[in-house]
């Protein structure tokens, strides 16, 4: 099935009466996942306002290739550069010629010259227009020049004339943008990270945590968005960049973390649980600094709820993998918690070694379900995160 998930497309509206289809194209580019800008030409804009298209899209619609203010934030450049494909639905015949004569004296074809993603034109006009021998021949140049044709369709014209000429439907238009994308087993399937270390108030100052940086559930979450997945990722204290494809939603305490989780659990295909979670709580948060004395500090910590043995547990689980950082016993303790958290996968790292594992670039880990043992070699977090997801995809889809 064609998807669009975490794609980046700019959809070019030309001046064609069938201009007034493009806020559905929107919406269908959108409902394959997409992300969509508008460009729209003047002859577009005569047919087709502005506003529906700026509603449609939730993005401002670019329309002068001289605006100085757009120069300085999403220039032409940028736009080039942020698109994976290029749609033009309707490509009037004005801007058929435009492209196939490599003009660039508006900001459509500037962009397209600018940039080096798929272009497809889904051109609409009359049908003596559609026949005539310049708009054949500038059709012929742009294939060779790896532009994809959306075929018109035949039928009665809003000019009245009937024959081939009218834009393609707005939904097969959508589809064929998606059919350019190579799809993978993950492709649109809902993805639940958590990741990073989660911080106990000791008081307002002071936190129990750990050494989680969040690289490794980083790296799961750029394989899964690379793979089409739609991610949400609930993170605690972490020391990266997240990938801004996904929905992020940051947490303090292991309850935060377990409260976000099953707010967002419904309705997702896999839960990664890639955070390291702290098992204890302090039972009451000081509410003001706690003095320094010589006499020993006794904390009351209370246990914390289990997060992956509740996903685990709901009626409507999905695939569940967790993580297992370990210092001794490392397989039969990784199997343990396969089998009493009832999950699908257990991925087991040795933090115990020094090179590895916590703040460490790299990782080695073991991949354990309860038919299979893989062993992942060394490697760096983001390679070891594009293995684990193929290997996820392998074996549960
Ligand atoms: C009422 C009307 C309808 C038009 N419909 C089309 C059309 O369907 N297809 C087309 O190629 N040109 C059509 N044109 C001509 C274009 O709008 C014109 O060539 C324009 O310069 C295209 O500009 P653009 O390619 O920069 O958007 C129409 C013009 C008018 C006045």
């Amino acid at each position: 099935m064609a998807s669009l998930t975490n794609k980046n497309i700019i959809l070019g509206v030309s001046g064609s009466i069938a201009a007034y289809k493009a806020p559905d194209i929107v919406r269908r580019l959108q409902d394959l996942g997409a992300e969509v800008r508008v460009i729209l030409t003047q002859g577009g804009s005569q047919f087709i306002t502005e506003l529906s298209l700026q509603v449609t899209s939730r993005n401002k619609v670019h329309d002068n290739l001289w605006d100085k203010e757009v120069e300085l934030s999403m220039g032409h450049i940028e736009l080039a550069k942020w698109a994976d494909a290029i749609l033009i639905a309707p490509t009037s015949a004005n801007t058929i010629a435009n492209l196939a004569s490599g003009k660039a004296d508006d900001l459509l074809s500037s962009v397209v010259l600018a940039s080096d993603c798929p272009i497809l034109i889904a051109p609409a006009m009359n049908q003596q227009m559609y026949a005539s021998a310049s708009v054949q021949a500038n059709l012929k140049t742009l294939t060779k020049h790896q532009t994809l044709i959306i075929a018109p369709e035949s039928g009665k014209q809003a000019c009245g004339d009937i024959g081939e000429g009218r834009l393609a439907q707005p939904i097969d238009i959508a589809k064929q943008v998606g059919n350019i994308f190579q799809t993978t087993k993950l492709s649109g399937k809902k993805v639940l990270i958590t990741l990073g270390a989660t911080i106990e108030a000791i008081d307002p100052v002071r936190y129990l945590s750990n050494h989680s940086s969040g690289k490794m559930g980083s790296a799961l979450s750029d394989a899964c968005i690379e793979a089409g997945a739609q991610v949400t990722l609930v993170h605690g204290n972490i020391s990266v960049i997240l990938n801004q494809k996904a929905q992020i939603i940051s947490v303090m305490s292991a309850r935060e973390m377990y409260q976000s989780v099953m707010d967002n659990i419904a309705g997702q295909d896999i839960f990664i649980a890639c955070a390291a979670v702290s098992d204890y709580s302090t039972k009451n948060i000081e509410k003001n600094k706690i003095k320094k004395s010589e006499k020993t500090l006794i904390l009351e910590l209370t246990f914390t709820k289990d997060i992956l043995q509740a996903v685990c547990k709901l009626t409507q689980k999905p695939l569940c993998i967790g993580f297992a950082a370990e210092t001794q016993n490392l397989v039969e303790n990784a199997q343990n918690k396969l089998k009493n958290k009832g999950c699908d996968a257990i991925i087991l790292n040795d933090v115990s070694r020094c090179d590895l594992g916590f703040k460490s670039d790299e990782n080695e880990v073991l991949f354990l379900t309860q038919e299979n043992s893989i062993k992942i070699e060394k490697n760096s977090k983001q390679k070891l995160g594009r293995k684990i997801i193929e290997i996820l995809s392998e074996q549960f889809f």
